[in-house]
């Protein structure tokens, strides 16, 4: 039988919410606005999934669908430099593939599933960010949304069988929707993820990324199995994501 393996996300205040950060064998979502850091945290955990254990990694590869070209390898040099690792090594353990539309997007899991089965037990994280930018191009008219969700219903479940089969951890990451109206007496705690209730229910852990004062921010765990709602603030840093 597989155990679960956590990956830190970089944050120990947020690894503590999570349980030990986010785990192997289910989906984890993380949404909130533009700038909240979920890219970062992304970027982050593709360079800790590789560290030992004992520092919160899980001495394996990563998997990076990027939808929106917001990956970047200075980034991951600089957050490999954090953690006193390579920072070539730490780039050459991340494949990385830039997808350009939803089938596209599924392609590309396929493939990452296929690496899966051909390495076993090298890739124990896999990104999506993000994981609906497409969809809400490709499916943009009023007809087009329940095409839209059974088609992420699809791409929710292979992942989520990747994910256990491979036991590997899925980081996705979400958008809010955009309230129309908003005002600066919108609370942040009203923002909603895109995806519906489809996406709501494949993600096993949710966490909704949000600014705080100055550069803080704070990550709100939501819709975890086995934690009540708990809140962490984290920072975004020249190494990634830290406390
Ligand atoms: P969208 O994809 O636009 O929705 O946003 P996101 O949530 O993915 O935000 P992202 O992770 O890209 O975070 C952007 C924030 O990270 C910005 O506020 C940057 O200032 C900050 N950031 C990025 N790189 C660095 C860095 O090297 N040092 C520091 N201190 N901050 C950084
Ligand atoms: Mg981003």
């Amino acid at each position: 039988r597989k155990r679960v393996i956590h990956v830190s996300t970089g944050s120990k205040a947020l690894d503590v919410i999570l349980g030990g950060g986010i785990c192997s064998m289910s989906l984890t979502e993380a949404y909130g606005e533009f700038r909240c850091g979920k890219t970062q945290m992304a970027h982050t955990m593709c360079v800790v999934a590789q560290l030992p254990r004992e520092m919160g990694g899980a001495e394996g590869k990563a998997a990076y669908i990027d939808t929106e070209g917001t990956f970047r390898p200075d980034r991951i040099r600089a957050i490999a430099e954090r953690f006193g690792v390579d920072p070539e090594q730490a780039l050459e353990n991340i494949i990385v593939a830039r997808a350009y539309n939803s089938e596209h997007q599924y392609e590309l899991i396929q493939k990452v599933e296929q690496s899966c089965a051909e390495e076993k037990g090298v890739y124990k994280l896999l990104v999506v960010d993000s994981i609906m930018a497409l969809f809400r191009v490709d499916y943009s008219g009023r007809g087009e949304l329940s095409e839209r969700q059974q088609k992420l219903n699809i791409m929710l479940a292979r992942l989520a069988r990747l994910s256990e089969q491979f036991n590997v951890a899925v980081f996705l990451t979400n958008q809010v929707q955009a309230d129309p109206g908003a005002s600066m007496m919108f609370a942040a705690a009203d923002k909603k993820p895109v995806g519906g209730h489809i996406l709501a229910h494949a993600s096993a852990t949710r966490i909704f990324l949000r600014k705080g004062r100055g550069e803080e921010r704070v990550a709100k765990l939501l819709d975890s199995p086995d934690m009540a709602e708990k809140e962490a603030s984290y920072q975004i840093t020249e190494g990634g994501i830290s406390d």
